[in-house]
């Protein structure tokens, strides 16, 4: 069975079920808009999820399901911090409706609204979310001022688009209960994801992330973003949307190439990297960094030579192994991302860089040598600053990339 029919199959099943299902149904044959709902943006992921089980799960346990403030905790903790509770209705950020839930609880946003226990607007980026965007407008508008997030695309108020190229209309042939456009030109191309993942800027200008600005200087004729991070699988678009919360996405960014050449008295280590991606590493959130730890092992495992002497290490003992963008203040001090008036340093890679390293080691005993490229979620700043509220991943790294090599005697 294919899998239209499948779910054709579980649509008419629910239809005799469910008769509440088979009363919304008609009424959208009466009316083609999503009538249960004042707005299309008021329904909630669940009621996508009785047809749609699997990419519902995906969706649930992506971070798109988790960006609105009050529910993933480093939103969470920050936001609390610059806004105030996602409970409360009113909130500004230096005198406006704050920008952040234009991209991180858009359904709210579109109601300016900052109270977000209410409707779906918890979800964050849910089903209608990104199946109502119509048309981008561009990430700036024609005064160069950056749009963000749902400011960047006409929402459709009445229909759903859709990714294949069909109408699928209730009325006409009961194909779907809810109204659905075509609008390939949307969800098949990057558009879809460049509104919220370009620039975000904050009260001093300092680029928080720019994803997309990263992508697009790369010119357009680039795989999309969808076909990495929406893979097909069993016939579906994949909606986890994966990326570095997930191990096996996060190995595939950055490839390691080690050439030695032995000398008399050292090795002399050269270390190609590679970034295979159409943005920087790490890319998004200002809290990731990446370092190269170099090791060289005896041949009974002792550890006989690293670049850094302690782990976590001091980063200015091998600072040419750090990946990472660094926020100082207007004295050039390290601050948070979002208090930062400068950019310090920026030594992330850049979409497809490729960078040499170069160490000297030790020849004798050396039997083994390690480089591991470890990723950290968050900067060690932030974990001190809200640390009890994060475990896991988010403080332990993630081992990026590896490769090692056996010295000949
Ligand atoms: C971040 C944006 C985004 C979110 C959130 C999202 N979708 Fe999608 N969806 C897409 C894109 C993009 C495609 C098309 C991908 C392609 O074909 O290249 C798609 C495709 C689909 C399709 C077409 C079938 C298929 O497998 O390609 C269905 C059905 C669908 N989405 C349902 C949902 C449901 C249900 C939810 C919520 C549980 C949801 N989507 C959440 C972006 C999103
Ligand atoms: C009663 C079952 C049912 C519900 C509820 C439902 N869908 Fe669907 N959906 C289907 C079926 C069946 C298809 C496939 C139609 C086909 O392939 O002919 C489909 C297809 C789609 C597509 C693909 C459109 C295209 O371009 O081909 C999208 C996108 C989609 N649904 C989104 C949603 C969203 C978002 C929701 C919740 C607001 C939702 N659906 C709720 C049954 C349902
Ligand atoms: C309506 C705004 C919006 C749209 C549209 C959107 N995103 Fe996102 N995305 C977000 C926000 C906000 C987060 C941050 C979630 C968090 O960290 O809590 C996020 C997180 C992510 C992450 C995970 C980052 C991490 O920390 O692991 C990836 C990957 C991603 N988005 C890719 C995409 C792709 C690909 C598309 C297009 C198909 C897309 N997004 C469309 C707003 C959006
Ligand atoms: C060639 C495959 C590829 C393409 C195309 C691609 N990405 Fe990625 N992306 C990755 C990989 C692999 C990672 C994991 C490494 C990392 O986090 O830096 C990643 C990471 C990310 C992250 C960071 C997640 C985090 O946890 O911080 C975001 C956000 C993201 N991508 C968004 C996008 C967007 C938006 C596009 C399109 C404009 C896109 N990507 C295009 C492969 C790709
Ligand atoms: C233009 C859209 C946009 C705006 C505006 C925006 N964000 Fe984000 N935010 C994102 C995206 C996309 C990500 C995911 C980047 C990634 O993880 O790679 C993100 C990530 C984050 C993260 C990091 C999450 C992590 O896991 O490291 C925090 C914290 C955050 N946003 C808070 C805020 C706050 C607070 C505001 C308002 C002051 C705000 N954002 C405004 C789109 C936006």
């Amino acid at each position: 069975m294919n899998k239209r029919s499948e779910l054709m199959k579980i649509a008419n099943s629910i239809k005799i079920i469910l008769p509440i299902f088979f009363i919304t149904i008609a009424n959208v044959l009466a009316t083609e808009t999503i009538s249960e709902f004042p707005t299309p943006l008021h329904v909630p992921a669940q009621t996508c999820a009785a047809c749609h089980k699997n990419i519902y799960a995906q969706w649930k346990a992506s971070m798109h399901s988790r960006s609105a403030p009050g529910q993933d905790p480093v939103v969470s903790a920050i936001y609390q911090e610059m806004v105030g509770s996602p409970e409360q209705e009113g909130l500004r950020l230096s005198g406006e409706y704050p920008a952040c839930l234009k991209c991180h609880a858009p359904n709210a946003a579109k109601e300016q609204k900052t109270k977000l226990d209410q409707f779906n607007y918890a979800e964050g980026v849910n089903c209608v979310t990104c199946h109502v965007l119509e048309r981008f407008h561009g990430m700036q508008d024609k005064q160069g001022q950056q749009l963000y997030g749902l400011d960047a695309y006409q929402v459709s108020a009445t229909h759903l688009q859709g990714p294949s190229g069909r109408y699928l209309s209730p009325r006409e042939d009961a194909q779907h209960p809810f109204p659905i456009k075509p609008n390939p030109g949307m969800l098949r191309t990057s558009q879809v994801c460049l509104g919220c993942h370009g620039a975000y800027k904050n009260a001093d200008g300092v680029a928080l992330y720019q994803t997309g600005e990263e992508y697009l200087a790369g010119g357009e004729n680039q795989a999309t973003c969808q076909s990495c991070h929406m893979p097909k699988t069993n016939g579906e678009t994949n909606h986890e949307i994966m990326a570095a919360h997930n191990d096996a996405v996060l190995t595939r960014a950055i490839v390691i190439n080690l050439s030695p050449e032995l000398k008399q008295e050292s090795i002399q280590l050269k270390i190609d990297l590679r970034n295979t991606m159409p943005h920087r590493f790490p890319t998004g959130s200002p809290f990731r960094q990446a370092y190269l730890k170099v090791t060289a092992y005896a041949e009974d495992g002792e550890l006989v030579w690293s670049n850094y002497s302690n782990y976590p290490p001091d980063f200015s003992q091998s600072p040419e192994a750090v990946f990472a963008y660094q926020l100082a203040d207007k004295n050039g001090k390290p601050v948070m991302a979002y208090q930062a008036s400068q950019v310090q340093k920026d030594t992330r890679f850049q979409a497809f860089e490729k960078r040499q390293l170069h160490y000297s080691l030790p020849r004798d005993k050396v039997y083994l040598i390690r480089t591991e490229l470890l990723y950290h979620m968050l900067t060690q700043d932030v974990i001190t600053a809200h640390g009890e509220k994060f475990s896991g991943n988010l403080i332990n790294p993630a081992v990026a990339a590896i490769n090692e090599i056996k010295i000949a005697k």
